[in-house]
């Protein structure tokens, strides 16, 4: 070893030692007589002195050292007159009587500290220099950390990790493939896969039991703060169980998770079924975080005249408590909040319930008092509150709630990310129909069994048919998901042949899978967690980036290695895609 200590473990207990650190060089002070430098590894910062009324040239060469230089310092440990005790090192300095530069730097793009200078660009360019600041290094510990837990977890509960193969053929998980062309079978393409999905069924049919992956799947889609092209899944399956056996498993390990990573002890998960979710919170992810549910406004608010509300298939309220005194400029704030184009809603209604008990509200000449009063009473609306009204379609209306809810939710302070709100939600619908090509669509994914008792309406009404699907859902993100799984051959082409696939198409694409159900496929099903997600949730940030030592940016590009990029016309050849001369 070059070095005796890190420079993050040595204290008080070490004065007078000899030792020997080695690192990067944070910053220098020259004071004159005096010179420090910090030096900074991953476990943290020691200080080293130099004292030119002792070593004269040994000060002025460390004067010469430059930020980020990788240097080597031998010296004793000596008791610091001015203490710093933010530092865990921050009793002791390093009184240096030896130093040699293993290798100089030029000066970097922009400050190794926690709050940077550099911006997103530039750090993603230098992601290395990036990920020597503390705060990103962190980040990657923590998600270390998360998965040495997960892993400890599951095979307490004997779970295998089992390794799946990347070059596949395209399993439809709703996503675009990311295709590989294959030169010893020119022509062909192999798919990354977007989930290992089928193959862990098959491994449940090989016997396995129970498997898990800490997995990388690929995905081409628009990206957002949540989503990257190559992300991670905990990945997961187990044979001979029921959704309430995976539900308990799996909320076992995120409860495991808080414990173990964080120290907080979380209750046992509650259940909300997809229905009650779009109906009190507008969307199949609802942050819990706080209460601000949707009422429906519909009986108490048609027929008065007011064509909005008379014409909406859906009228909800939301109660913004101790907002009444929202000013004009507030309440214009909110309305163009609503009725930006993400958004879509054509105008925002509000009732101010004031501190005399009287209601006040933006459409009064459509109400009376004792109409608006009937208002307040249905959204158990208290002196001091505000009530937020939204009307029109049923879908938009509850997705453009949803929006102002969790932008209320923020402005009043509820959405904290120290706070957890953990559920799950179920019986999601099997199906969704899309108009636009006339047809049904898995909604989870096509090898998602239905509820048990929804089974007789597959034929004549799919569409109310729910799933035997489940989503852990915290503070508003889908953070996993998964499904108990058919594992019966006919009802597998039942699924297929109302996808809209013909035998041939089914047989082509999934023979393999079908084929296995034939030989004896156990009851099964599972889950897979957006370990990326999962991280930056644990982390408190919203952008997953941050937890991923080296993303893509928003365009899907890797900016540092500079890809994806064109290759040479031999290569092209090779693999016998037509080159464009
Ligand atoms: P699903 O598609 O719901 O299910 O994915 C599981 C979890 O993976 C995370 N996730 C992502 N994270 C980052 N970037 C992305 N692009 C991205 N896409 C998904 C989410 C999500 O909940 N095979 C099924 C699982 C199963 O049925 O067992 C599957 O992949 O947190």
């Amino acid at each position: 070893m070059l070095r005796s200590h890190t420079c993050g473990e040595l204290t008080i207990a070490n004065i007078g030692e000899k030792v020997t650190l080695c690192g990067w060089v944070q910053k220098s002070r020259d004071l004159g007589g005096l010179t420090f430098i910090d030096l900074r590894d991953r476990y943290g910062i020691t200080q080293l002195a130099f004292n030119m009324d002792v070593h004269s040239t040994l000060c002025l060469e460390a004067r010469k050292i430059g930020r980020e230089f990788v240097i080597k310092a031998i010296g004793s440990v000596k008791e610091r007159e001015s203490k710093n005790l933010k530092m865990a090192t921050g009793e002791i300095e390093i009184v240096v009587d030896h130093l040699e530069v293993l290798n100089a730097a030029i000066t970097p793009p922009f400050t190794i500290e926690e709050q940077t200078d550099g911006g997103d660009d530039l750090r993603m360019k230098y992601r290395y220099l990036d990920l020597r600041r503390a705060n990103v290094r962190a980040n990657l510990e923590l998600r270390h950390r998360i998965a040495i837990e997960s892993r400890n977890y599951l095979d307490k509960l004997k779970f295998l990790e089992v390794e799946t193969p990347v070059l596949i053929k395209s399993t439809p998980e709703g996503a675009r493939d990311f295709v590989v062309p294959s030169r010893m079978n020119q022509g062909q393409f192999y798919a990354l896969p977007q989930s290992p999905q089928t193959f862990k069924q098959l491994l449940m049919v090989a016997g396995f039991d129970r498997y898990y992956q800490i997995v990388k799947c690929f995905r081409d889609e628009d990206l957002r703060a949540d989503r990257q092209p190559e992300f991670t899944q905990i990945d997961c399956e187990m044979s001979f169980i029921e959704r309430e056996d995976i539900l308990n498993t799996f909320e076992g390990l995120v409860r495991h998770l808080f414990e173990s990573v964080k120290g907080i002890k979380i209750d046992s998960l509650p259940r909300m079924s997809y229905a009650d979710a779009m109906k009190y919170y507008g969307c199949d992810k609802p942050d819990t975080r706080f209460d601000m549910q949707f009422v429906e406004l519909n009986e108490r608010v048609k027929n008065k005249g007011f064509k909005v509300f008379d014409d909406a298939e859906l009228v909800i309220g939301i109660n913004a408590k101790g907002c009444s005194e929202y000013t004009r400029k507030q309440l214009d704030e909110l309305t163009n909040f609503v009725k930006r184009p993400q958004i879509g809603a054509t105008g925002l209604v509000y009732a101010r319930v004031n501190s005399d008990g009287t209601v006040k509200s933006s459409v009064d000449k459509f109400y009376d008092a004792e109409q608006l009063n009937a208002w307040a009473e249905k959204m158990n609306a208290q002196p001091g509150d505000l009530i937020l009204i939204l009307a029109g379609g049923i879908n938009k209306t509850r997705k453009a709630m949803s929006e102002l809810r969790l932008e209320m939710g923020t402005r009043l302070g509820l959405r904290d990310k120290n706070t957890f709100s953990c559920l799950w939600v179920i019986d999601f619908p099997l199906l969704e129909y899309s108009e636009e090509v006339n047809r049904y669509f898995a909604m989870h994914h096509p090898f998602t069994s239905p509820l048990p008792e929804d089974l007789t309406l597959i034929k004549e009404n799919p569409g109310a048919v729910r799933a035997n699907a489940y989503d852990m859902v915290i503070n508003g993100v889908e953070v996993g998901g998964g499904s108990i799984r058919i594992h019966d051959r006919n009802l597998q082409s039942q699924m297929f042949s109302l996808l809209g696939f013909t035998t041939e198409e089914a047989q082509d694409q999934f023979g393999f899978l079908m084929n296995a159900f034939e030989f004896g496929a156990p009851p099964h099903g599972g889950i897979a967690f957006g370990f990326d997600r999962l991280c930056s949730l644990f982390g408190g940030s919203e952008s997953i980036r941050d937890f991923i030592a080296f993303p893509k940016n928003n365009s899907g590009r890797d900016v540092m290695i500079d890809a994806p990029s064109v290759i040479h016309n031999d290569q092209l050849k090779e693999l016998g895609i037509d080159v464009k001369e």
